[in-house]
């Protein structure tokens, strides 16, 4: 790894190595450890969309693994005086830098900067607009493969919600598809199904308590309303009614099924409270989680930056 833009064309050992990687980073309690592999290194985060969970696990995951770490405040920056990205980033790597993170509301955004704006440095995607979040994707392949009682192929997995607007949703079908789960299911009404959905090997129920029957894995998405140009169903509880991950519902998948969502959540909208705090919750472990798998890549990410730049230096 260098960039880490999105999961699509990468295999499953690779998949496999940023979680056995990360597991790496607890000790037999099973606390997050210390691991200065970064020390001396410069890391940026540049958030240009809001974040609570991503900026905040990986400046966590920066500072356990003693890398330098900058947070810029692009609120305040003079992107707010008409600074274009392309000028921002060219200033920011004058700076000297190893790793940029970056979150962008455009789709491509880091693929743009790390072959066009800055490719001598390393870009991990943050999340792009719809397209991608592949480090959340990565936490919730290691939450299921620490949480989950039967290993990745024999599980069946429903995500439900706004499959259309979420970038979470592409990557984590993308990456249960090449850790080779049994069956991926959408649930959601067809206005919030992507046009051609099938076409990824996924089941598409458009009822809920039809799709998580017998579901080892139900992950609830909110309504990306800020993706939507008019506010849709948000405040309904039409929606709950339909849509909502209830206790009645949970019931209906595997007793020892896992209740996951990626935040922010919306209570009483995609989930009910019972079932977010509930026992087969574990949504703070995906937060737990997203430390290791950050400091996994930003880890793996700085290697390869290492002998791009050894490489560089020789000639
Ligand atoms: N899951 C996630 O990306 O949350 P934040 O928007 O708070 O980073």
């Amino acid at each position: 790894l260098r960039h880490f833009l999105g999961i699509e064309g990468l295999s499953r050992a690779q998949l496999l190595a940023i979680i056995h990687k990360a597991e790496s980073f607890f000790d037999d309690k099973g606390q997050l450890i210390n691991s200065p592999e970064l020390e001396g290194c410069t890391v940026m985060n540049l958030f240009f969309e809001p974040s609570t969970r991503t900026r905040t696990t990986f400046e966590v995951a920066e500072k356990r693994l003693g890398a330098n770490v900058l947070n810029i405040d692009i609120a305040r920056s003079s992107t707010q005086k008409g600074e274009s990205l392309r000028d921002t980033l060219w200033n920011l790597q004058a700076m000297t830098a190893d790793i940029f993170v970056v979150r962008h509301s455009a789709s491509g955004a880091a693929h743009f900067m790390a072959t066009e704006v800055t490719p001598d440095i390393a870009i991990i995607n943050g999340g792009d607009g719809w397209h991608a979040h592949p480090t959340q994707a990565m936490l919730d392949m290691l939450t299921i493969h620490r949480e989950a009682p039967r290993p990745f192929e024999e599980l069946t997995v429903a995500i439900i919600g706004d499959i259309k607007h979420s970038r979470v949703a592409r990557s984590d079908i993308a990456a249960l598809k090449i850790l080779g789960v049994k069956e991926i299911r959408v649930i959601a009404p067809r206005t919030l199904l992507p046009k051609g959905i099938e076409r990824y090997g996924v089941k598409v129920f458009e009822n809920i308590d039809e799709g998580v029957v017998d579901c080892d894995v139900l992950m609830g998405l909110r309504i990306q309303n800020e993706r939507i140009g008019s506010p849709l169903m948000a405040a309904s509880n039409e929606y709950f009614k339909k849509y909502g991950i209830t206790p009645e519902r949970v019931a209906k998948a595997k007793p020892d099924a896992l209740v996951m969502h990626p935040g922010p959540m919306n209570r009483g909208v995609e989930i009910a409270s019972s079932v977010a705090d509930g026992p087969q919750s574990v949504i703070l472990k995906q937060v737990n989680n997203g430390i290791a798998v950050r400091m996994a890549v930003l880890s793996m990410a700085m290697q390869g930056q290492r002998e791009y730049q050894a490489l560089r230096s020789s000639t």
